[in-house]
Order: C-alpha cells, then structure tokens, then sequence
C-alpha cells in the first residue's frame, strides 16, 4: 500500500493507475477505522481496481464545543488495517493540502442540510461537503463510497455530486452492526460498558417501529416509546423522511422511507436509520 502525505503524491499514483486502465475508488473517512469502514473499502473493490482511502480529521465539520480536539487519531492502527483490507493507497493529508491555505466553507448544504443533523450541528453539513468536494477533486476517483448510517450526509453528497462530479458514481454501502445491533461508529469507543448497553436501544428502537410501521405515526409511536424506556439516551430526534426528498412524511405516505434516529449517550452524540417502505 501506497501512503501519500501531499497531494502531488496521491495526484502521482492516481494517475499512475489512471494510466494503465485502473478504474479509482475512494472511501473517505476521518481515521479511527473498524470493521464498517473495511465493508466499505469491500464495496469499493466490486466497483473499482485502484482504492484510494484518506483519513482526514476535518476542522470545518465540527462546531464550537464539538470532540474535534478528542476525535480519536490512531494512524498506525488504521494503517495496519488498511495493508490487511488490501487498499491500494491511503491519502493522509494535512489541513494545509487539503484546503490550501483557505478554509472557508465552498459548499452549501442548503434546506436538506438544516434539517435533523443539521439542526443540531449547524453548519456540519456545510463543512463535510466542502471537504468532501475538495477530496474529490484532489482524488478525481471514478466511485466514491459512503455508509448508510449517516444518510443525511450520503443523501446531501449525491446531491452534490449530481452537480457538479456528473461523472462520478455515489455508491451507498450497508451499515455495519454489532450482535447487539449497535452501528458501528468510530465514536462507539468513547461509550464505557453501561452507556454502551444504553446505546443499543437506538437500533432497538428502530427495528420496533420498523415491526409496526402499519403507518408512519403508528412507527413513529412505538419507536419513541422504546426510546422513552432509557431516559439516559438523551432523544435529540426520532423522524421519518421521503428516501429520495429527505423531507418528514406524513401518515397516506406510499414509498421508501427512513426512519432516523440520534440521541446522546454520556457525552456522545449517536445516529442511525432503518429502511422502511411503506
Ligand atoms: O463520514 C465521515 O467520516 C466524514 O464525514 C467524511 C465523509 C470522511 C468527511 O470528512
């Protein structure tokens, strides 16, 4: 595996492969890697021939007060990982290769963007666009792969790229669980053993109202009152959206669904969806 520091190195080995037929698929992710990013490289693989993987702690998506100073950097563990996921490059940029001396958002969210995640975390999904249209055009891959836990950012990425990447193809992967049915989420490892128990009832909480989603409110219903049962998951948001508008539907709705859900365990901030077609 390839490591490139700069962006003339991963431009050099890109084209490189570019040239000799490789198709380039790139997982971006922010470091901290399991086994959910391992099934997205997985994904990439099916599609592509030459994997690009960057991990880059992104300052212009945390707010103020936000675990961006905390956020967990264990390079030689992500590296060791990425060599056994046989990735073929991992881009390992500095803020200053990555933004050029210039940090100001490029991207906007818009309307989508402030809704849910974006309600509670103003501007996060301004700053993950912009940092993610700057990986693809230093990366310039042919598929890029997203997990399908954070589905507002998957669904805001795709927007994006309609627009302005026509070329290059968003492929959403499953997301990854524990037996317990927790997500799997770099930020699971701040959560000690009782917060962790907590945190399993999202998951749980989603499979009940996908069990008696006999329509969306009655869904709706049945998941919070799960949630209601662990007053120590601190319930931001239980929602269900249109799958292709991303706007909250109504009771009459016909058609593919997600239900969302985050909440704060401890100190840690936790989402997660489920697929429900009604
Ligand atoms: O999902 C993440 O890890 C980040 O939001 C991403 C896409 C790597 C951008 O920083």
């Amino acid at each position: 595996m390839i490591t490139a520091k700069t962006g003339e190195a991963l431009a050099a080995a890109v084209g490189a492969a570019k040239a000799a037929g490789k198709k380039v698929g790139f997982v971006p992710t922010m470091g901290a890697l399991h086994e959910g990013h391992l099934s997205l490289i997985a994904e990439a693989k099916k599609h592509a021939d030459f994997i690009v993987v960057s991990i880059f702690v992104n300052p212009l998506q945390f707010g103020a007060g936000e675990d961006f100073e905390k956020y967990p950097r264990t390079i030689d563990a992500d590296s060791a990982l990425l060599q056994s996921a046989a990735a073929d490059l991992l881009f390992l940029p500095t803020v200053n290769d990555v933004y050029q001396g210039n940090t100001e958002i490029t991207q906007q969210a818009g309307h989508i963007g402030e809704l849910f995640e974006g309600a509670s975390r103003p501007g996060h999904f301004d700053g993950m666009l912009t940092v993610v249209a700057r990986l693809f055009e230093l990366v310039q891959p042919d598929i890029a792969v997203f997990g399908a836990k954070d589905a507002q950012q998957v669904f805001l990425v795709r927007q994006m790229a309609a627009k302005q990447f026509a070329k290059l193809r968003i492929i959403e992967a499953p997301t990854l669980r524990e037996p317990s049915g927790l997500a799997l989420s770099s930020r699971n490892r701040y959560l000690s053993q009782h917060e962790h128990a907590v945190a399993t009832q999202l998951s749980a909480a989603l499979r009940v109202g996908h069990a008696t989603a006999t329509s969306p409110s009655a869904a709706l219903e049945s998941a919070r009152t799960v949630m209601h049962k662990v007053p120590e998951a601190k319930l931001d948001y239980i929602a269900l959206v249109d799958a292709n508008s991303f706007e909250a539907i109504q009771d009459g709705f016909k058609g593919r669904a997600l239900m969302l859900i985050a909440a704060v365990v401890g100190t840690t901030r936790l989402i997660d969806n489920i697929e429900i077609v009604f």
